[in-house]
């Protein structure tokens, strides 16, 4: 019989529950979502964040076994995201896991949530192997991965100061939108045009696999300024799209870099950002992906999600990976 693995999500501002059979097989796939929580504050409010897993975590996996019609004792393994994340968040999840272990007497296994990340495009596609590329946008992160094997991973660079969604975030802020700004401005950009403000595209022509962010943010921020000043009104459209294309022009440049640095015709995109419609175009339809073939996550699984836990975790376990009974937390662990 195919064996059962639990995925328990709660690294930031997402409660996930999944339950998977075999590798790939969906029996459940819950999130509560806790955005219109922090909406108010205009980001995520950590100690509020990890309350809101306490009410949340427990009630959905019981819901998930019962949607299942699976019993805790009938797993085979509890894979957790351990790190990296907010120190509260990660607490919840990994103490429950913990002690939903101790209970069923069933193994537990810690995942990484960018390794979580990177499994997000092996989910729905069975053709995606190694070797390939994995580009993770989300909040936290943005860093191009290279994959020679499920669990052999290396880093090619990465941001050096903002993360892709945290400057979509910072960006909707400054256009008073609301959090998170990723979505709102990929919506209104739609009505816009890309080129009506000349933003800079941070390090566009460098040699590195490497990305900035802040300065786009702080463009942005004079332009918004320099048209309050003038008495126009603000072109929400035109700015959004152009702040687009500029975080897009920046991630494809990097990606059609290490392309050409390792030779990896093979990409993989995934984490919040990589539900971005232009990203989306961008990796798939332009001059510069006829260097390679795109693997994309479903939009609902680039956002944190458990069902990537689960399958990361399932394969961590068969390469034979174990964690400690008193697994702990690591809100700063890295993947390479
Ligand atoms: O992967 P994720 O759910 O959480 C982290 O692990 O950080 O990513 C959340 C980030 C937020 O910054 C959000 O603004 C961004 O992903 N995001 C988007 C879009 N959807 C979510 N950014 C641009 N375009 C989108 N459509
Ligand atoms: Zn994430």
């Amino acid at each position: 019989m195919s064996s059962l693995t639990l995925g328990i999500e709660t690294s930031c501002d997402d409660t996930g529950v999944a339950l998977l059979k075999g590798e790939r097989t969906i029996l459940s796939e819950l999130l509560s979502s806790q955005i219109k929580d922090h909406a108010r504050f205009g980001g995520v409010v950590p100690e509020f964040a990890a309350r809101k897993h306490l009410e949340n975590l427990l009630p959905l996996v019981d819901a998930a076994l019962k949607e299942s019609g699976v019993k805790g004792q009938d797993l085979d393994l509890i894979a957790v995201t351990c790190g990296p994340g907010l120190m509260g968040s990660l607490i919840v999840g990994v103490m429950a896991a913990r002690a939903l272990s101790q209970a069923w007497g069933v193994p537990l296994i810690g995942v990484n949530h960018l390794e979580g990340h990177l499994f997000a495009p092996l989910v729905d596609s069975d053709d995606l192997r190694p070797p390939f590329l994995s580009l993770i946008v989300s909040g936290g992160h943005t860093e191009i991965i290279r994959v020679d094997a499920l669990g052999q991973y290396q880093l090619l660079g990465e941001t050096r100061d903002d993360a892709a969604g945290e400057a979509y975030d910072k960006a909707a802020r400054v256009l008073g939108l609301p959090y998170p700004g990723g979505p709102e401005i990929d919506r209104l950009a739609k009505e816009g045009n890309p080129h009506a403000f000349d933003f800079p595209v941070p390090f566009k022509n460098t040699k590195d696999v490497e990305f900035s962010f802040s300065g786009l943010k702080t463009a942005l921020l004079w332009q918004v300024r320099k048209i309050g000043k003038e008495g126009k009104a603000i072109p929400l459209n035109d700015l959004c799209a152009s702040f687009q294309r500029a975080v897009t022009e920046a991630l494809l440049a990097k990606v059609a870099l290490a392309v050409q640095l390792t030779g990896i015709r093979r990409v993989a995109a995934s984490g919040g950002v990589a539900a971005n419609s232009a990203l989306r175009a961008a990796l798939t339809e332009s001059k510069e992906s006829q260097q390679w073939k795109a693997w994309l996550p479903r939009i609902s699984r680039c956002t944190d999600n458990a069902v990537m836990i689960a399958m990361a975790g399932r394969c961590a376990w068969e390469r034979g990976i174990r964690s400690p009974a008193d697994l702990s937390p690591d809100p700063s662990m890295e993947i390479a």
